[in-house]
């Protein structure tokens, strides 16, 4: 591209773009003029500098900005050491992720990390690099660019809120630094941390009691949430806004194509507050957003954020926010109601706050609709939503999820663990893989195959649901072929202590080639995620942008959305129950169903006395 219009893209973009970024910014920082000069000179020198084959994607982008709404997309997320030990590992293993029709992977944490303990990857000493174990970053660059030659795009994590305490920041404000101390929370005294915690949370209360930690060699408290290696960044000061877009164009140039914004909503603190999800967040979300789109456009941002429904919904941009926050966010709610439902055999709870909390479609974004990921489950389940359904409270509800996927409630199928039980307030999380929470490690051990075949068809429904809810579905690594928790992590010194790694296990090949040719119960688990995964492509009413009603199927067992696309109405059905269960054909034609072809199935349901059967666990996508 001649130097001209290379410098008139950028014009074009920083005009696109300007009020976005300013407006954000003067939510936050003063001196707004002297901060986007630095930013302008910033983001024009890393455009510069970025590869002709990206700037060529940043123009495909600009043109189809919601590429990712498409239904073609499916998304795999894999621990790139224990999928293929290291990035020319994965590179390998292309094919694979492929077959799986993957389009979006995400490397879980890959950047240079303290040494263990180090939150799985999520305590960063290094953004610049890759961690040694897994490559280099030439290594980065060229998987990105395999996968880009197959339609893939690259996600990787970025943890905003915290780096590991060894970072070179942290070093220097350790040394005493004023400027780098500036670049965290650090207080002289415990007086301001404890005026703080009198209305914080603790995210690991088991392990990481409390939210600060004293430093006798610096003489100061440190704000750290979540680990004690783990330092708290202090987004009130503009210089580690500066540095982190430098970070995230410094990836997007090695070939990254979205980064999954860690821990956002702990990014503002305010005396008094829980300190999270805080206004300036979303302004911050904006202005980073506003940012990268002008001087690497093909980038998109995924925010985490697993926080109760009034407070994840703006994370897509709501009000003036609205189009220019994240593009993609964890749908934490819909998991959580999934597992739910499952275990109650009854939707009323999840219909409830999928109908009442959630905006039907978003503005050129959408969710990241999964059922499993390498987190523990947090029973997101609210007093007041708990509190609408007759004969459920949120804490009874709460604490029977709890126990039932702890494998501890009578009659249960699951086989999971408690997270991080919280002695003050009661709460509990639970652990566990896809497959084990929804009952082949209890049928594998009775041996039951009636039992076997209900944990598949679990399974199977919950694919069904991510790959049709609207959104775009994330597949946790190994969840295709049902493997089971992985109890080896308690040998694993590093480890012990969290029982996430339970859910963590290595991708099991020998288990791949064994669903490939068998004909057991993760065989058919195999070959119907395949079909769900295809069947989503082949169906356009699943693209992300047709918007998502949520309606009352007539029946507590069914769960049931329409997707309103320009194609014509589809109605996803979801049986919760381990039984046949009746559906109304008053009821479907009410909602505009009249012919109940099934597009997952390929078939024709048959009516029979004016109602169809829904096998137990079945899906249905009628149009
Ligand atoms: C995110 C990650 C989680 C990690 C935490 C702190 O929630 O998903 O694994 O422990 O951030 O970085």
């Amino acid at each position: 591209m001649p130097a001209s219009q290379d410098q008139t893209l950028f014009d074009l973009r920083w005009a696109r773009s300007e009020r976005d970024l300013l407006s954000a910014l003067s939510g936050l920082y003063d001196d707004v003029p002297a901060l986007a000069e630095r930013l302008r000179d910033l983001l024009h020198q890393r455009w510069q500098e970025r590869p002709a084959a990206l700037k060529a994607l940043d123009l495909a982008r600009d043109i189809t900005p919601d590429w990712f709404l498409s239904a073609k997309n499916i998304g795999y997320v894999l621990y790139v050491d224990r999928f293929a030990e290291t990035l020319k590992g994965v590179a390998q293993k292309l094919d694979y992720l492929e077959e799986m029709g993957a389009t979006y992977l995400h490397f879980m944490p890959c950047l240079k990390p303290r040494p263990a303990p180090n939150d799985g990857g999520y305590s960063v000493m290094d953004y610049r690099a890759i961690d040694p174990r897994l490559g280099t970053m030439q290594d980065l660059e060229d998987v990105a660019t395999a996968m880009r030659a197959r339609g893939m795009s690259l996600c990787i994590d970025l943890v905003l809120n915290h780096t590991a305490k060894e970072h070179a920041w942290a070093e220097k404000a350790r040394k005493g630094d004023p400027k780098y101390q500036a670049y965290y929370w650090m207080f002289d005294t415990g007086v301001e941390p404890a005026a703080y915690e009198e209305s914080l949370v603790e995210i690991f209360p088991a392990d990481a009691p409390g939210n600060f930690t004293f430093y006798p060699d610096v003489g100061k408290w440190v704000w750290t949430t979540f680990n004690e290696h783990q330092w708290d960044l202090n987004w009130s000061n503009p210089d580690v806004f500066v540095e982190i877009v430098d970070v995230m164009l410094t990836l997007a140039n090695r070939g990254v194509e979205a980064l999954r914004l860690d821990a956002v909503a702990f990014m503002w603190k305010r005396l008094g507050t829980n300190c999270q999800n805080q206004p300036e967040v979303h302004d911050i979300l904006q202005a980073l957003r506003a940012a990268t789109r002008i001087a690497a456009p093909a980038l998109i941002h995924k925010a985490e954020a697993i926080v109760a429904p009034r407070d994840l919904v703006p994370y897509l941009g709501q009000g003036r926010h609205a189009g220019r926050e994240a593009n993609l966010a964890y749908h934490n709610n819909l998991m959580v109601q999934f597992w739910s439902s499952l275990a109650s055999r009854n939707t009323t709870l999840m219909t409830h706050v999928l109908a009442t909390h959630f905006p039907e479609s978003f503005r050129h974004a959408c969710w990241a609709t999964y059922i499993r990921c390498h987190d523990d489950i947090g029973w997101a389940i609210t007093e007041e939503d708990g509190g609408a359904i007759p004969g459920v409270s949120g804490p009874g509800h709460r604490n029977f999820l709890a126990d039932f996927y702890a494998g501890k409630f009578p009659g249960t199928f699951a086989r999971g663990a408690i997270f991080q039980e919280n002695a003050a307030t009661g709460d509990r999380r639970n652990s566990g893989t896809f497959a084990s929470l929804a009952g082949l490690e209890a049928a594998r051990e009775s041996g039951n195959a009636d039992e076997m075949d209900m944990a598949v068809q679990r399974m199977l429904m919950g694919h069904a649901l991510i790959c049709s809810f609207g959104g775009l579905p994330l597949l946790y690594m190994g969840d295709e072929v049902g493997l089971l928790n992985d109890l080896g992590y308690a040998e694993v010194p590093e480890h012990a202590h969290d029982n996430r790694w339970l859910h963590r296990p290595r991708m099991d090949w020998a288990a791949v080639a064994a669903a490939r040719s068998g004909t057991g119960p993760e065989a058919r688990l195999f070959a119907g995620v395949k079909h769900i995964i295809r069947r989503r492509k082949a169906v356009p009413h699943l693209a992300a942008d047709a918007p998502t009603r949520i309606v009352s199927l007539g029946n507590d067992a069914l769960f049931g959305f329409l997707r309103l696309s320009d194609e014509g109405t589809l109605l996803g059905v979801f049986n919760f129950m381990e039984n046949w269960v009746s559906l109304s054909g008053e009821r479907l034609r009410s909602l505009g169903i009249t012919t109940f072809r099934d597009v997952l199935g390929e078939g024709d349901v048959p009516l029979h006395a004016d109602a169809i059967a829904v096998a137990p666990y079945g899906r249905l996508w009628l149009v």
